[in-house]
Order: structure tokens, then sequence, then C-alpha cells
């Protein structure tokens, strides 16, 4: 069938809107919201036995691979590598027979991705992958296959197909850490309870974002904006980069806020406002600090944190967005909507063809 905008200008902004619907979508299919429980489908293996797992991906599928790790990290005291897959098809990385490698990618047909599938296949891997799009090349070369339910994307910048697949690894990652022993079902229930939140959080976040179209007008002529975040809310910061260059060309980077001394400090004055991710966690202070010293070199800020986080510092911002009091461990889904939104207006701003960005294509399927 013919997919249409509905009452939106873009196809964007459409699916940006669609957000909180098909995360609850993407959830039904092994998440039990009464019961507080996850019930994946079986595996081909015992996630007891895996001394570590591997992720690959690109672009912001990477991103949520980034986001998975910290997860992973911390729910299942699981190790995990992450890379993105041009550079992990070629680096004839060690793999050790029976380990689990995971792709993600809405589309299924990424070139690079594909390929580093294949590789990881023919060094004796299980093969997962998360896919968007029901029939793909991925789909077809895997052990098993996680369907996110984001429905066609159809704008080249991925919005829902990302939070898609955050909450499917978000799932999994709690899933391995029962099974690995290392939540209770009490923990489990916490985390599930924090999950089961999140599309009504979503919503509200979109009915609340008419502050984030203003701030977009403090910030759309910028030649240069910085995105810092700590913990889950780096690669979020990433993708609020990722997306501001590919729909506005604007120049925009995404720096882990503790980085900042070591080099991209020095890019700061007056002209480079700086988007600090902050939900109140326990990076909350260190990035404070950071995004203090960012001012003090004339950055104007702007905050995007919860009600606490803003009562503490957002006087200081020449604008925050509010976002929802949440579990940290959601935080990373939830905080991709105002970046996604902040991007959106800026380029609507520019006037820049935001559901087909120049010299981009939707699926990379030659690398
Ligand atoms: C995101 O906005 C991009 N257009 C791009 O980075 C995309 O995420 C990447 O090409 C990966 O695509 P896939 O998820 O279909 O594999």
């Amino acid at each position: 069938a013919m997919i249409g905008k509905g009452n939106h200008r873009h196809f964007m902004m459409k699916e940006i809107v669609e957000q909180p619907a098909v995360i609850g979508e993407t959830l039904s299919s092994f998440f039990n919201p009464r019961s507080r429980t996850i019930t994946l489908p079986d595996l081909p293996f015992d996630w007891k036995d895996l001394p570590k797992i591997t992720i690959v991906a690109c672009g912001t599928s990477f991103y949520a691979a980034m986001i998975a790790k910290y997860w992973f990290e911390k729910v299942a005291d699981l190790s995990v590598e992450v890379d993105i897959a041009s550079e992990f098809r070629y680096r004839n990385m060690p793999l050790r027979e029976g380990g689990l490698a995971m792709f993600i990618s809405q589309s299924g047909e990424t070139a690079d991705t594909l390929a580093a599938l294949k590789y990881a296949k023919e060094n004796g891997q299980h093969i997962g992958s998360i896919i968007n799009v029901e029939e793909s090349s991925m789909g077809r070369e895997s052990d098993f296959v996680f369907h996110t339910q984001a429905g066609p994307e159809i704008g080249v910048a991925s919005t829902k197909a990302f939070t898609c697949q955050l909450v499917t690894l978000a799932c999994i990652a709690i899933d391995a850490g029962v099974q690995r022993g290392v939540i209770d079902h009490e923990e489990e229930a916490r985390l599930c309870a924090a999950i089961s939140e999140v599309p009504a959080r979503a919503a509200e976040i979109l009915e609340s974002h008419v502050n984030i179209k203003n701030l977009a007008e403090k910030i759309f002529e910028a030649n240069d904006i910085l995105y810092i975040g700590r913990g889950t809310g780096y690669p979020v910061a990433l993708e609020g980069a990722l997306k501001l260059k590919e729909l506005s060309y604007i120049h925009a980077e995404g720096y882990a806020a503790g980085e900042l001394k070591h080099g991209p400090i020095a890019l700061i004055d007056d002209t480079v406002p700086v988007i600090v991710v902050a939900p109140s966690d326990p990076y909350f202070e260190k990035t404070a600090s950071n995004m203090q010293e960012v001012m003090a070199r004339k950055a104007r800020v702007i905050f995007l944190s919860d009600a606490a986080g803003i009562e503490q510092l957002g006087e200081h911002a020449v604008g925050s967005i509010e976002l929802p009091s949440v579990d940290p461990f959601v935080a990373p889904i939830l905080y991709a909507l105002p970046v996604q939104l902040l991007a959106y207006y800026v380029a609507v701003l520019k006037g820049t063809d935001v559901d087909q960005p120049r010299n981009l294509a939707k699926s990379v399927t030659v690398e």
C-alpha cells in the first residue's frame, strides 16, 4: 500500500510521532507488562556460556549498539565489543568459536553490516539480528532475528527504527541478566516497569515539544554545534549530532563530556552552541561540571534534563528541554526524541530537504 504522510509535512515528523505506538508494538511481542517479565524466543546458546558478545552496525543503528553495550555490561555483567561494520569486516578480528555476534539494521540490507555478519558466521559465531524490514538479506543469514515493529521508515534519517531497536536491546539485556543470575526477578520487574512506561513518557515528550521548535531558532544559524553526554547520554549525543548533520548540514560533533578537555573544548566560544544531554543519573554531577566549563568559555548551552536537573542548572542555559523523570536505564530511549525534534526543526528553519537530504540514501547497499 502507498504510505502517506498523514497530516504531517514530512515523513520524518510522522515517524517521530509514531514512536509511542511502535515502541509499544515492538515490546508487545516479548514483554508482559502485567507480570513485568520478558519472554524471548528460544535462543541457540546459553547466556551463561558467553564470555563476551559482539555487536556490529552502521550509523544510527551503531549508536543503538553503543547504548546496548552499557546495558549488557550493567545488567548482565557481560562485556560487549561494539564496532561499525565497515571496520569490523576488514580488521580480521579474532572470534572464539561459539560466541554471539549481533547485527542491528533498520533495512537489513546495509552492505557493510551484511558483510560483517557473514564474516562472523564464517568464524563460528551464533548470528542474531535486530531488523525492521520483515524480509531482508541479513534476516535470511541469521540464526535468530528480532523484528522491530517500527513499520516502514521512509525518512532517510532514522528515528522510530532507532527507538524500537533500543527497547528490543534493553529487553535482551535484561533477559541475559536474568539468565546469567546477575539480576533477580525483583530487579527484572523494576526494570520492566521502567520500560513499560516508555510509550507513555514518549507521548508526553511529543505533546510538549513546542519549546524545542523555539530552541531551534536559537541555534539554526550556527556553523558548528557540539553535543555532549556521559554514559548512555554519550551515544545519544552522537546520535543528536548525526541527525543534525544529516538534516541541516550544520557541522556537529558528539563527544563524551569527559573528553572535552582532551581537545574539543578548544572549539568553544559564543558562536558554538553546546547541547548537553544530562538526565539525573550517576553521571549527572560530572556532566554538570563539564557544562559549567563550556559556559565559562561563553558557549550557549541547551540543556536536556529532567525537573530535578533543570532546577539545579537550568537557569544557566539559554534553553532547557524538560524530559520526564525516569529510571536512568530507559533515559537514552526517551532522550533520543528531543534530539530528533531539534534536528528536524533546525532543518525546517534552514529549508533543507528533511526526508531526502542531499548525498544520502535510505539504505547503503554498496560500500
Ligand atoms: C541514520 O539517520 C542514517 N540515515 C544512517 O546512519 C543509518 O542508520 C545507517 O545507514 C544504517 O542503516 P541500517 O540501520 O538500515 O543498517
